[in-house]
């Protein structure tokens, strides 16, 4: 698909998320469908993260008349209308010739907090704007890859700031760039003409049309995470925590929260899926910060036994750019309302009336402690 194709029909309501991908497929050109689907190396991880969910059970409490469950939930002071938020997904002009637009208003419609991502392509000042004009309130944070030059990353920050930003997402599992086997393949390194990283654009009059590249730093380290707190008064949360000692570092600097996640299986691959790791962070971190979780969730049910497990919310990646190719905002707002809907189901049938309520005793199976 071009970037520049008039809008897809809007899609017919589909029963659940994962039939959004082939209709994606379908429409994407297929670099493109290889880039958003794919992982790093053999995929070992990414189709672990999704499998993981299917193996854990999850065992309903019955006859405790709770009524019809409420799904608000709030996180470092934000409500979120659910416990599902969109994960910060780069490039979404290829999916959609609204792009990030149209997340943004999709998320602020439902009321679900977007990541926006450092590598958008929309300026991260136009996504505010089109999400507070959707719902004033509407929470929208900032995805950041701290660069080897600090200066431009405090740069990045002050946009973020200034943009509207409530809290700031730190991606801490990329000191290199994953491997995608399928990007190799393709030969696909650069972006289309006309697609750009809009916030990597020089902020220097002097230098204008001047991209940035990223600036990964094998160097990267908790002094950078500690520097970046002290440049801004948003929270932070660190993004790509697997290993449980890892947690106890950042809830010992008092990180706001963390999120495990693997990328969805685009760093290294054969890392363990997000949901097994989930209880050993969760442990480590003995709740003094939230953790949160994405990777592979595509049913209600998965959501359920994230936070069953310890997990405050979770975030969802590919089933956003799968609605977003095939309905623009619409689409997208299709996915986030069968989650919420598949979520408030599961809710009833476990006998809970808030996410709060899901119990470590009500999952088993591989990656539970019960
Ligand atoms: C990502 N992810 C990601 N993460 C991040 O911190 N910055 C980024 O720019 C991107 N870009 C990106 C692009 C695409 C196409 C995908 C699929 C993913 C990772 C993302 O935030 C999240 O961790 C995973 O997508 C979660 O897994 P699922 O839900 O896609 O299985």
């Amino acid at each position: 698909m071009s970037a520049d194709r008039e809008p897809a029909p809007l899609a017919p309501r589909l029963l659940s998320v994962r039939e959004y991908e082939p209709l994606a497929r379908d429409l994407l050109d297929p670099v493109h469908y290889d880039y958003f689907a794919g992982g790093a190396h053999d995929e070992i991880t990414l189709r672990a993260n999704e499998a993981a969910f299917a193996r854990l059970a999850l065992t309903p409490r019955i006859l405790r008349g709770r009524g019809r469950p409420d799904l608000a939930t709030d996180l470092l002071g934000h409500r979120t209308s659910m416990p599902v938020l969109l994960a910060p997904t780069a490039f979404h002009r290829l999916a959609h010739p609204d792009a990030e637009r149209a997340t943004a208003r999709a998320a602020a419609s439902a009321g679900a907090i977007l990541i926006t991502a450092m590598l958008s392509t929309v300026a991260v000042e136009d996504i505010a704007a089109e999400a507070r004009k959707t719902a004033a309130d509407a929470h929208l944070w900032f995805q950041l890859y701290i660069q080897r030059d600090m200066g431009f990353t405090e740069a990045l920050v002050r946009r973020a700031e200034e943009a509207g930003c409530t809290a700031l997402v730190v991606t801490a599992d990329s000191p290199a760039l994953g491997r995608h086997v399928r990007n190799d393949r393709n030969d696909f390194h650069d972006l289309p003409p006309g697609v750009r990283c809009e916030n990597l654009r020089s902020l220097r009059a002097d230098e204008p049309g001047h991209v940035r590249q990223v600036d990964l730093s094998p160097e990267l380290s908790w002094d950078h995470v500690e520097r970046l707190r002290a440049m801004t008064d948003l929270p932070v949360l660190i993004k790509g925590v697997l290993h449980p000692e890892d947690a106890r570092i950042a809830a010992d600097l008092s990180v706001d929260a963390v999120i495990v996640s693997n990328h969805g299986g685009r760093q290294l691959d054969t890392t363990p899926a997000t949901i097994t790791q989930l209880p050993r962070v969760a442990e480590a971190v003995g709740g003094r910060i939230p953790v949160l979780l994405d990777g592979g969730v595509r049913r209600g049910t998965d959501v359920a036994k994230a936070l069953a497990l310890g997990a405050a919310a979770v975030a969802v990646g590919r089933p956003v750019v799968w609605g977003l190719t095939v309905g623009g905002q619409r689409g997208v707002e299709e996915v986030l309302e069968i989650l919420r809907d598949e979520l408030g189901h599961t809710l009833t049938l476990c006998g809970c009336a808030t996410p709060a309520e899901l119990a470590r005793s009500m999952v088993t199976g591989e990656g539970s402690p019960c």
